[in-house]
């Protein structure tokens, strides 16, 4: 079976490296991928964005499967377009992947499935002072403002006094987003843990598929910017069967079953991020309508069972007849390191020495995110640039793992966090 992957990060060098393993599976193609896919894939020069070329791509191969890694190509409707040709796509249309790509259509959509989240407000850009009156109804800081559209994870901000609220308001219905903010929701400020969930969907079914923690946050202790990611965890310890049970209960099957009422069938992963705590149990913070980067990264080590049975029904129905994913090594984390200035602009060029060696580390892969080949050399080129993944039997000794072969990668201009996994750690 030739599988496409489309992406060029580590979600999509996790993905192939997963799907490489699959005894049905006998070639992988990605577009654009990256030097770390290339060692186990054919990439083509086509980049990820690139509805056309996309289209063509896969019109000239015939994939079995398309696997669409981003969200970006989703909401422009990559996956209709070669479901046209009749092409598999583990993906969703683009009229359901406006679960992210609109923050205004995902929370209308909980509101009328009675789906639990936070209490929110709409507001265009003829409605700035209501926006500011709207601020009034929450107990005080911190606020919570969305750009509706997608905004390459820099929407969402949380403002720490109304001044703040107020001066965004005005920037973002301004058009700092550009059309992304053309309209803003504001929402209550939830406390609480935060929470990465994953079911598998085939338009009809919900399966689960594993929970994770990610870390935001740019600096250890969950300070400083916020990032795509800087590592993650799985599974993670909130996420016990009986939370996942509720996640499936009351939030996952609900929008399944909503979006096929509304004549949006979902189909792919759905990726809810979650807030926990006791008082309301999990809320919706955002939905998510492909893998999370790096959480796919730690799912897909953790994975023993062959992921690609599942993927292919997401595609072409059903999933509730298929074998389930059951058999996960036990802990898996993934570092991310990043080069100097991320997330603002960040060092690229420098030459990464020590992959090898950081790969005979036990338990560990190392997944390229913004790699580049220069001659025979691997160099940075980009903000996130690799995912030092582990697996262990342990959570400690996953990070133990992870953190060893960190220190064998020469690369000076490199930096991580080194508390990824701490809240679990913590909670020993
Ligand atoms: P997003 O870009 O939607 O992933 O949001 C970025 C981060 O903002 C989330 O991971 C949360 O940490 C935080 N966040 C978003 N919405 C809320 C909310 N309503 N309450 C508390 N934190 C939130
Ligand atoms: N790691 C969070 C995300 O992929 O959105």
């Amino acid at each position: 079976m030739k599988i496409l992957i489309v992406g060029s990060g580590g979600r999509e060098h996790a993905l192939a490296w997963r799907l490489k393993q699959s005894p049905r599976v006998t070639q992988i193609m990605a577009a654009p991928g990256n030097p770390g896919i290339a060692e186990l894939a054919e990439c083509v020069a086509v980049a990820a964005d690139n509805i056309e070329g996309l289209v063509e791509l896969a019109r000239a191969e015939r994939p079995n499967l398309v696997i669409v890694g981003p969200e970006v190509p989703l909401v422009l409707g990559l996956a209709d377009k070669l479901r046209a040709i009749d092409i598999p796509v583990f993906g969703p249309s683009a009229r359901a992947a406006m679960l992210e790509g609109s923050k205004g259509f995902s929370k209308d959509f909980m509101a009328k499935y009675n789906i639990p989240t936070a209490r929110y407000r709409r507001f265009d850009s003829e409605q700035a002072a209501e926006a500011k009156a709207y601020l009034d109804t929450f107990d005080g800081p911190p606020y919570v403002l969305k750009a509706d559209g997608l905004a390459a994870g820099k929407g969402v901000v949380i403002a720490e006094s109304k001044a703040e609220a107020a001066a965004e308001i005005d920037a973002m219905l301004g058009g700092k987003f550009g059309a992304a903010s053309a309209s803003v929701v504001i929402e209550e400020f939830m406390k609480g843990e935060e929470a990465s969930f994953f079911a598998l969907c085939d338009g009809e079914t919900a399966v689960a598929l594993a929970g994770a923690q990610d870390h935001k946050r740019v600096g250890d202790g969950d300070t400083g910017p916020n990032t795509g990611g800087m590592g993650a965890y799985s599974p993670a310890p909130i996420l016990d069967q009986a939370m996942q049970d509720r996640v499936m209960d009351e939030i996952v099957t609900p929008t399944i079953k909503g979006m096929k009422k509304d004549g949006r069938p979902y189909s792919g992963v759905l990726f809810v991020g979650l807030m926990i705590d006791d008082k309301h149990g999990p809320r919706v913070v955002e939905y998510n309508v492909r893998f999370g980067d790096p959480e796919c990264q730690v799912i897909m080590t953790r994975l023993k069972d062959d992921p690609l049975p599942q993927l292919l029904a997401c595609a072409t129905g059903g999933l509730a007849g298929c074998a389930r994913l059951e058999r996960f090594s036990d802990h898996a984390v993934s570092v991310v390191m990043a080069g100097a200035g991320y997330p603002g602009e960040p060092k690229k060029g420098g030459v990464i020495g020590g992959l090898a060696k950081a790969g005979e580390v036990p338990g560990v892969t190392v997944f390229h995110a913004g790699t580049a080949k220069k001659g025979d050399d691997v160099v940075a080129n980009g903000g996130r640039v690799l995912n030092v993944t582990a697996t262990a039997p342990t959570l400690k000794d996953a990070a133990a793992r992870a953190y060893e072969a960190v220190d064998l990668i020469d690369w000076p201009d490199g930096f991580c966090r080194r508390d990824i996994a701490w809240r679990a750690l913590d909670r020993g």
